[in-house]
């Protein structure tokens, strides 16, 4: 899928569909079939998480590979790791706190980045450096919809993904909320999946997370 740099925000990548996977991939052989498996079942936004010493070259090959997809970077933490993951070809950034510096450093490398807050004060430090498309991070352990029902007076203007602990059974409470555009879950890429070369199963997970009701 094609994205322009210049206007691709993480609003974009949040409105896309109702979840954006969260990705652990061990074996870059791995990378390209599973982000076709996710694409054939609706899902194009593509969170790779920085946890493992193959994340980059994963992200490379779907970069290079897979142009239906948009891959982004997870568990992004640093300026280092927002350079690294624009260098390797990710589009954009999920990180699970937020820092001035990593915000600044996004932004340099052309990266829509969805910063990762828990608190008041985080979301008040995030839209001050301009960030109004914001990951809930970890979404149940915070404080779940209840949550984000009291954020929505205060920060009516912020849109959220609420992320971990979120799973088929409960993500409709979540895109029940006028303030959630979708939901971040590793529900759609199990790991045996990826160990069974299962792509059929990834696409029916797929498939079932793009047809969720949003408000
Ligand atoms: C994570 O940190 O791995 C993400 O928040 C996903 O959490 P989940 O496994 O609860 O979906």
């Amino acid at each position: 899928m094609a994205v322009d740099s210049t206007t691709f925000t993480a609003r974009d990548v949040m409105r896309d569909a109702p979840v954006i996977p969260v990705i652990v991939l061990h074996d870059v052989a791995h990378a390209v079939p599973m982000a076709r498996a996710l694409v054939a079942g609706g899902i194009r936004m593509l969170e790779v998480t920085l946890r493992t010493p193959q994340a980059l070259a994963c992200i490379e090959a779907i970069a290079r590979e897979v142009p239906e997809a948009v891959v982004g970077a997870g568990t992004v933490r640093s300026s280092a790791d927002a350079a690294a993951a624009a260098g390797a070809g990710a589009r954009f950034a999920v990180s699970p706190g937020y820092t001035s510096a990593l915000g600044e450093a996004c932004r340099g490398h052309g990266l829509a980045l969805l910063p990762g807050v828990a608190t008041a004060s985080e979301i008040m430090a995030a839209q001050a450096d301009g960030f109004d498309a914001l990951k809930f991070f970890p979404a149940l352990q915070s404080g779940g919809s209840a949550m984000l029902k009291a954020w929505a007076g205060p920060f009516g203007d912020v849109l959220f993904c609420p992320t971990g602990g979120i799973q088929p059974s409960n993500a409709a409470e979540f895109l029940a909320l006028a303030n959630v555009a979708c939901v971040g879950g590793s529900w759609l890429v199990p790991a045996e999946a990826l160990a069974q070369g299962d792509w059929a199963r990834i696409t029916a997970l797929a498939r079932a997370a793009s047809q969720l009701q949003r408000a």
